[in-house]
């Protein structure tokens, strides 16, 4: 069964400080030397209020910490729905650590952020100790009985870690047009099957696709889907007016064979063209289609470099 996580709204924020109250005796949480006031944090709530996550972000690090965690019912998946979809945030953000810490008594806890991808990077005897003299309400006796005395850190390597690893030599281009679709599964056709592209990953939850193809990037997400949106105006075929994208390729042959194939039209039929480029000129194969929802896509073949015409002649 797949466990919802939701980012919180104004409208949990008595159910928020109730729960952390409740979980751990008050709002206010001691990490590394610092109180936060959770209740004030972001956090992510699983299912129909069955668990919380707060967290702090550090932009200038590209860390966040993770201030609390709780599954107000264990082992039923909520702890891991909760970090797992946390880390995919993060993620999205370009943000690769995440931090947690714990105290030696939580013996529970230990064991499911090792088995998630976390790793103990510090041991701080008498830590909570430390932190008992700013928040006097952290009991001596913890889980088991446990006398608790000593911090433990944590931390999850994001980027590297497996279940998030990119395919093997794929590295994120710094420039990654992103289309709204209107139906994800037709795209991933015509992008995929007709024109070559992999999918590099995917959302399924999102209706989001990552794709590569020789260093080329877009990513396509269905624009009616649930979820955050950034629209400018009502999206009406076709899609993407007044520009092209254009896609270099070693070859345009193979992707206008497979797009005849599938009786697939074309907006400009293969050309060669010389653009002039300072004292040269740079040529090109080149054709043009729309995809199914119209945008406009040049698939573009290099030919080489001449002198460019005019400056041949003077
Ligand atoms: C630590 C904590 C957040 C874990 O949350 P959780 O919801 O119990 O975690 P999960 O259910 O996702 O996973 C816990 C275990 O239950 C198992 N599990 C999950 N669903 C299950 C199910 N339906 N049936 C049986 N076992 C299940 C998981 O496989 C996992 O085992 P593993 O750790 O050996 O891999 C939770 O125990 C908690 O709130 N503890 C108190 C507060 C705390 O200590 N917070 C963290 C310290 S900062």
């Amino acid at each position: 069964m797949t466990i919802e996580v939701r980012d919180k709204t104004p409208s949990d924020q008595v159910w928020v400080e109730e729960t952390l109250t409740g979980a751990w005796g008050s709002t206010k949480i001691a990490v590394r030397g610092r109180v936060f006031d959770a209740a004030a944090l972001p956090a992510l709530i699983a299912g129909d209020c069955a668990g919380l996550a707060t967290y702090e972000i550090d932009r200038g690090r590209g860390e966040a910490e993770l201030v609390t965690l709780n599954a107000l019912t264990p082992r039923r998946g909520i702890g891991t729905a909760l970090v797992e979809a946390l880390a995919a945030r993060l993620l999205a953000t370009s943000i690769g650590v995440l931090r947690v810490t714990t105290t030696n008594d939580k013996l529970d806890a230990l064991r499911f952020y090792q088995r998630r991808g976390f790793r103990l990077v510090a041991v701080r005897p008498g830590a909570v100790d430390e932190a008992r003299r700013l928040k006097p309400s952290i009991p001596l006796l913890g889980e088991h009985g446990v006398p608790m005395r000593d911090r433990l850190e944590l931390v999850r390597d994001l980027a590297s870690s497996t279940a998030n690893a990119l395919p093997p030599g794929l590295a994120l281009a710094t420039m990654v047009p992103e289309l709204y679709v209107s139906d994800l599964d037709a795209s991933r056709r015509f992008w995929c099957d007709l024109c070559g592209f992999i999918v590099a990953f995917e959302r399924p939850e999102d209706r989001f696709l990552y794709l590569d193809r020789e260093g080329c990037q877009i990513m396509l997400e269905e624009g009616a889907a649930p979820g955050r949106r950034w629209l400018t105006g009502t999206l009406e075929q076709p899609f993407g007016r007044g520009m092209n994208l254009q896609i270099a390729v070693d070859d345009i042959a193979p992707i206008l064979s497979a797009l005849e194939a599938a009786d697939w039209p074309l907006f400009l039929e293969p050309e060669e063209k010389w653009y002039r480029a300072g004292a040269r000129e740079i040529g090109v194969r080149q054709f043009l289609a729309q995809d199914p929802d119209g945008y406009l896509v040049r698939f573009s073949q290099r030919l080489g470099l001449r002198p460019a015409a005019a400056m041949a002649r003077s």
